[in-house]
């Protein structure tokens, strides 16, 4: 979505994403996950109390293709509320999971949520991060679109993957920026080994799900500004509007270096 790739609306982004887990937090409304969801026709089989999240989970465990991560070492960059590292070590059986993301607001929710001894979660950002492990599998899901350097972030995930290591990295992308995206991950040493577009399930979970997911924005008022509608992925918002018209799509990759 680039022209959201850029420090102003980067900042934008995350300020937003701040201000939502500072509500989160004092209104106690927690929810674990922020994806779009991904809607099959077999779902993933979890446990009750997780089904509410059902289509969250269901494109977590997408964007593995078919990979498994019992056992092993996993990063997630841009992490979120820890819905999704507490999918890996649930239902994933991975040894131990690191959290990293921009929001402070949002790496207190993972840490007030998921404090036992495989997690660890710290504030950090994608574009310009260093740590002094190496990790089996780097997950990056709906996350890299307010990047403003989307090469800084290959060459942060590179240095921190293990030789044998895989990238699993899912977002909605500019169809016509595909191409230069593909490269830009090619010029800081990775190889694309697998990629999908999944976009037909991404729109079917935003049809299923968005009345649930947003009560009070059926209909935008007429002077609502653009992020607001990109921020904010209903069914009304110009981010459907293009995942349907195609203008956009969601791609996952499997990245080695
Ligand atoms: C749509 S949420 C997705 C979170 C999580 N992957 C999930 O699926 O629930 C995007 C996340 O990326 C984080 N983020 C945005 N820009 C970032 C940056 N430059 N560095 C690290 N995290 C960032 C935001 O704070 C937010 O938590």
């Amino acid at each position: 979505m680039s022209k959201f790739n850029n420090k102003f609306f980067s900042n934008i982004w995350v300020s937003a994403y701040e201000l939502y887990g500072f509500y989160t937090r004092i209104t106690n409304k927690y929810t674990p996950y922020m994806n779009l969801g991904f809607q099959v026709e077999q779902d993933v089989e979890i446990e009750d109390e997780d089904k509410w999240f059902q289509p969250n989970i269901n494109l977590y465990y997408k964007i593995l293709q078919d990979n498994k991560v019992k056992n092993t070492s996993v990063l997630e960059v841009g992490c979120g509320r820890g819905g999704g590292c507490y999918f890996f070590v649930k239902y994933g059986k991975a040894t131990s999971v690191y959290g990293l993301d921009k929001s402070n607001q949002n790496i207190k929710l993972c840490q007030k949520y998921f404090n036992s001894k495989e997690y660890k979660f710290s504030i950090g950002d994608a574009t310009d991060f260093k740590l002094n492990q190496n990790f089996d599998y780097v997950i990056n899901l709906e996350s890299s679109h307010s990047y403003p350097n989307l090469l800084n972030f290959y060459e942060c995930v590179k240095n921190v993957l293990k030789n044998e290591g895989l990238f699993f990295y899912a977002d909605i992308f500019v169809s016509s920026e595909l191409k230069e995206i593909e490269s830009k991950m090619e010029i800081a040493g990775l190889t694309i080994v697998g990629k999908e577009n999944i976009t037909d399930g991404v729109v079917k979970s935003i049809e299923k799900n968005s009345i649930r997911w947003f009560p009070f924005s059926t209909k935008y008022p007429k002077l609502t500004p653009s992020f607001v509608k990109v921020f904010n992925a209903s069914l009304h918002s110009d981010i459907f509007k293009k995942l349907k018209n195609g203008e956009l799509q969601y791609y996952c990759y499997v990245v080695k270096k």
